[in-house]
């Protein structure tokens, strides 16, 4: 299943990200966050924000970031690369990343800059349990009950309150755009929040992910484990998904960190769940990319989408039959209702994603009251992190995806 590789060993650029990372640190300070700083209430790792100011501001950017409390009190980052007069566009990443993985592809490359390019006001949301949006008014991190969210939460609360900022600040309608977990939550709010849908011109959805029946990631086996391993949540508490200090997220942030000598551990982890494509992935880059990722989340999510595999239904977090009762009235939990999402919604699938299978996305995407059109990605091999990192990303996607924004605007 491994395959080999070979990677340049150059460290060149890890040691700009970290001198860089010292200079923006003193950067960009408003009332807003110095009143949380004053509170310990900063959602974001220092660490990381002063990295991706860098990496922005290098690539000649401006980089702004925005605070956002949801309406169960969590502190979430929001990015924005402003153009007062350009119309809004909102990014939203998927599972265990982050804003910053819509910048990794760089300069000429990565999708925020091309739409800047173009003169959009572009927005990079940050989910609640990322290195960008831990925090929360009362919880703190280390409290279980902080971790205890899925992406239902994610769609009722974390994208309504960035939307509703988003279109606050800027009296426009936004276009979303979301990835993975972030085309989850899409749907999500769109079902169960409704009004929102108002403030969107149109969702365009990189690999989306609603039925998981034909999922070909090994990470499947994990599924008919899943009512135990809500079992164990529910008793020992809901906690962080490859958090600092257990096993898991141990092996993954070293084979991941900026030792290129586990380089290879790293993308043989990464292509093992998502599908493999080794030639779409510029090596250099990756160290950049990995050292700002996994970003977290919480097991809560992992577990939510497990729990969808063998029922092959898009439904509420399920609890267990006695818990069901009480919090939904009924022994298993209801379903999403696909046919109140009235918003326009272009899909984009990749043939070789191992998470986002084909099958599952065109099965969704014939339930939607309105679909406008559902895209291949042109290459075989490209696979779900190919959305980001793909070196022929902006061709075989952006472009594509810009023709329709156009087509909305
Ligand atoms: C935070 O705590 C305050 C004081 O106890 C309470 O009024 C408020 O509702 C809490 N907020 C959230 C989101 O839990
Ligand atoms: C902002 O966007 C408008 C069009 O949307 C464009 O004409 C203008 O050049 C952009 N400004 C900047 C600073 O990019
Ligand atoms: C988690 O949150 C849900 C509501 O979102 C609640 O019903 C449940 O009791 C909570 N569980 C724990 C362990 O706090
Ligand atoms: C898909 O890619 C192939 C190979 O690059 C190219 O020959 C073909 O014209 C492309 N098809 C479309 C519809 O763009």
């Amino acid at each position: 299943m491994y395959s080999d590789f070979s990677f340049p060993s150059r460290n060149i650029h890890l040691i700009f990200l970290f001198f860089g990372a010292i200079i923006a640190g003193r950067a960009t300070a408003n009332d807003q966050i110095n009143e949380l700083q004053s509170k310990k209430k900063i959602p974001y790792d220092p660490e990381i924000e002063a990295a991706v100011m860098n990496m922005v501001k290098n690539a000649g950017y401006v980089l702004e970031k925005h605070i956002v409390e949801t309406d169960d009190g969590y502190l979430l980052t929001v990015h924005r690369l402003p153009n007062a007069s350009g119309s809004p566009i909102f990014l939203q990443h998927g599972l265990l990343s982050s804003s910053a993985d819509w910048l990794s592809l760089g300069k000429e490359k990565a999708f925020p800059y091309l739409l800047s390019n173009l003169g959009y006001d572009v927005w990079l949301g940050n989910f609640r349990g990322n290195a960008l949006s831990k925090a929360h008014v009362n919880l703190s991190t280390d409290e279980s009950e902080y971790w205890n969210f899925s992406w239902h939460e994610m769609g009722i609360y974390d994208l309504p309150a960035m939307i509703d900022y988003v279109v606050s600040n800027t009296n426009k309608k936004a276009i979303y755009i979301g990835h993975s977990m972030g085309t989850t939550g899409s749907y999500v709010m769109a079902a169960e929040r409704p009004d929102m849908q108002d403030k969107l011109k149109l969702i365009i959805s990189f690999a989306p992910v609603v039925y998981l029946a034909h999922i070909k990631s090994p990470l499947r086996l994990l599924a008919p484990v899943s009512d135990e391993l809500e079992i164990i949540s529910k008793t020992f508490g809901y906690n962080e998904l490859f958090a600092a200090d257990d096993v898991a997220g141990v092996l993954l942030r070293h084979s991941c960190s900026s030792n290129i000598v586990n380089g290879d551990l790293c993308a043989n982890i990464l292509f093992a769940i998502v599908g493999f494509d080794p030639a779409q992935i510029d090596w250099e880059q990756l160290t950049t990319i990995a050292g700002l990722t996994p970003a977290g989340s919480s097991t809560k999510c992992f577990i939510h989408y497990l729990q969808e595999v063998e029922p092959n239904q898009f439904r509420q977090y399920d609890y267990g039959a006695f818990d069901n009762l009480k919090k939904y009235g009924t022994l298993t939990p209801p379903k999403y209702d696909i046919s109140k999402i009235k918003v326009p919604i272009a899909c984009f699938y990749g043939d070789n994603d191992w998470l986002a299978d084909v099958g599952d996305v065109k099965r969704f995407y014939a339930k939607l009251p309105n679909g406008i059109s559902i895209q291949r990605v042109n290459l075989t091999s490209f696979n779900h992190i190919d959305f980001l990192w793909a070196k022929d990303a902006p061709g075989l996607l952006y472009d594509p995806t810009i023709d329709i924004i156009k087509s909305f605007d």
